[in-house]
């Protein structure tokens, strides 16, 4: 919770006229009420809107019990949709639970959640589609990781890559980037613990201590921009070079 305080602390300072704050899960290490607890007097804090997407790490009872203001969707899913400008954000519960350690570390979207985006989608009026799930639903070429994406991934996509403008996840602890079936997608660094640069390992549980990191996003009319920042790293003032701009 540190590191994510620390996080938050510099995008706060440095990204005050942010619209949105998306944690894109997993939320809690284990699930429980008292990390959920310490999570909500964290963002209590914050000027910014919060969404909140839940991880396999997390656990939809206990979430529910201690944010109790986040309204769920009709079936008691944590997913939410947010307009900005030209563009619908909705936010995706990917979840197979709930209590942790009594499921799969996979992702699941089931049809209940698939009728609630058809829905959010048919309904946009226009809106460029961005999907925000914890869960990708593609391969990323860690082994390990790849066992624990999406589960029926192929069939998501198929239903909705060409639907949508950009996808984002998190799960993978890594800053990636590509295409898959056609639709861009960004994956963010955590702000704790990174993937190491491993193509041939099978664990899904490989941690370096990477710097933390968080995502920023800029949409505009014709561009969706995704910035990554190693927030441990970076400065808070950035003082112009010398030589930048020679007469
Ligand atoms: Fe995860």
């Amino acid at each position: 919770m540190e590191r994510l305080k620390s996080a938050l602390d510099h995008a706060l300072a440095c990204h005050p006229d942010a619209d949105r704050l998306i944690l894109l899960g997993d939320l809690t290490h284990s699930g429980k009420v008292l990390e959920f607890e310490r999570l909500k007097s964290l963002t209590d804090q914050c000027p910014i809107p919060v969404t909140f997407t839940l991880g396999n790490h997390d656990n939809r009872d206990h979430f529910r019990n201690v944010f109790a203001n986040v309204e769920p969707d009709e079936n008691g899913h944590i997913q939410s949709v947010i307009d900005i400008g030209d563009y619908r954000m909705v936010v995706l519960d990917t979840l197979d639970g709930p209590p942790f350690r009594n499921y799969h570390h996979s992702g699941k979207y089931c049809a209940a959640r698939q009728s609630w985006l058809d829905q959010q989608i048919a309904t946009a009026e226009g809106r460029k589609i961005l999907i925000f799930m914890h869960h990708p639903p593609m391969d990323v070429g860690f082994p390990g990781m790849d066992a624990i994406k999406l589960a029926d991934g192929n069939a998501f996509l198929k239903r909705y890559a060409h639907k949508a403008t950009h996808l984002f996840c998190g799960h993978i602890h890594r800053t990636i980037s590509g295409t898959t079936n056609g639709l861009g997608f960004t994956i963010f660094k955590s702000p704790v613990h990174q993937m190491p640069m491993e193509l041939s390992g099978t664990e899904s549980s490989y941690s370096v201590p990477e710097p933390g990191a968080y995502g920023v996003i800029l949409l505009t009319e014709n561009s969706i921009i995704a910035h990554t920042e190693d927030f441990d790293l970076a400065n808070d003032v950035i003082e112009p070079r010398d030589d930048a701009h020679p007469e």
